[in-house]
């Protein structure tokens, strides 16, 4: 592997892009573009309280993770047939392709949906089929992570689980998302011990704008594999060495943080304290259509605003196939498309 050590600095941004990387952290109904809300509101013959879609991007100015949510779930009431599921899916998979996303490990919010009168199924099926179809079409691997709505109660999570295990093979894994402040980890740790027995892989948002008791709770409680964001375990000394110490995976996701007010500004951002920590940490987009970029703006213009280098870049793509749920040669294989890429780059 070379690190490119004298690639000009004006080449940075064309390997940042070109490079294969996989997205751990995205949640699908965070990648709905108002194009496609207004589109599938008309189809669907519902009003939305927006005039144009100029009208609900100018909506998208928040100030914290609550005032995203609120947004957000609005925006998922147009999903309803299993076919919105799927063109939602594909647009997205068309996007990853063209940032050169090789590999994406989605987040859905099946409670979102149920809660309306829309089944598990409709839900589960059109998302597969999407990423399915991905396989052949575009050359992108994707699969399903099922995420509970942390706002909502435990014996919500369980019923939401039952209903989704005729599906089983459809879905890899359960997270833990929505709003973080006053719902800790551990309030869900009896729901992530049955998805642990069932074999399903481990997740859990913490540390976004939640303290590092979270992080900690989200480790040693639930057992998660991987944390989301987890920028706040900057504060807590004794947890970046644990976090280095066994390499948790951390998904930071910066035009996410930058939105949401959780740094002031993209130069204040901590990855680079992070990776230089010796954390396990990986880019990725959280909620594209909302935040402003997808993977690859989400990479070039971190790297801008914190002088990162093409070291850094290696090691980000590394991480996101490491930190990966797939098996050992599947990230062999990954990690040596990666090293290709690199060696050959000019
Ligand atoms: N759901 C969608 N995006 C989220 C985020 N950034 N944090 C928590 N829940 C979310
Ligand atoms: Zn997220």
């Amino acid at each position: 592997m070379t690190t490119l050590q004298n690639l000009p600095a004006d080449r940075l941004p064309d390997l940042l892009r070109g490079m294969p990387k996989a997205e751990l952290h995205i949640h699908i109904e965070g990648s709905l573009e108002p194009e496609l809300i207004f589109r599938m509101a008309q189809r669907n013959g519902l009003t939305l309280p927006y005039a144009s879609v100029d009208d609900l991007r100018r909506a998208y100015a928040f100030t914290n993770l609550q005032s995203f949510l609120d947004i957000y779930y609005a925006g998922a009431s147009v999903l309803l047939t299993e076919q919105d599921f799927y063109d939602m899916a594909w647009a997205y998979l068309e996007r990853a392709k063209a940032d050169h996303v090789v590999h994406a490990e989605i987040f859905f919010d099946p409670q979102t949906h149920t809660a309306r009168g829309v089944s598990m199924q409709t839900v589960i099926q059109g998302l597969h089929r999407a990423c399915e179809a991905a396989r052949g079409a575009l050359g992108v691997e994707a699969t399903l992570i099922l995420c509970f709505l942390r706002h909502l109660s435990e014996q919500d999570a369980f019923e939401t689980l039952e209903q989704a295990l005729p599906f089983r093979d459809q879905f890899i894994g359960v997270g833990l998302d929505s709003s973080e402040l006053g719902h800790p980890p551990e309030k869900f740790a009896k729901v992530f011990a049955r998805c642990r027995e069932l074999g399903l892989r481990l997740v859990a948002h913490a540390g976004e704008e939640g303290p590092p008791a979270y992080v900690w709770s989200a480790l040693d409680v639930l057992h998660v594999e991987r944390i989301d964001h987890g920028v706040q375990s900057i504060q807590d000394p004794e947890l970046m060495k644990r976090l280095a110490r066994d390499r948790v995976p951390l998904t930071v996701c910066p035009l996410s943080n930058l939105k949401l007010c959780v740094f002031p500004r993209l130069a204040d951002h901590n990855l680079r304290q992070l990776l230089d920590a010796g954390l396990a940490a990986t880019v990725n987009s959280d909620d594209p259509a909302y935040f402003g970029g997808y993977m690859n703006a989400n990479f070039t213009e971190t790297f801008a605003a914190t002088g990162l280098t093409t070291a850094h870049a290696y090691q980000l793509a590394r991480n996101s196939f490491e930190a990966s749920f797939v098996d050992a040669a599947a990230k062999a294989a990954y990690i040596e498309r990666l090293d290709t890429f690199f060696a050959t780059f000019q």
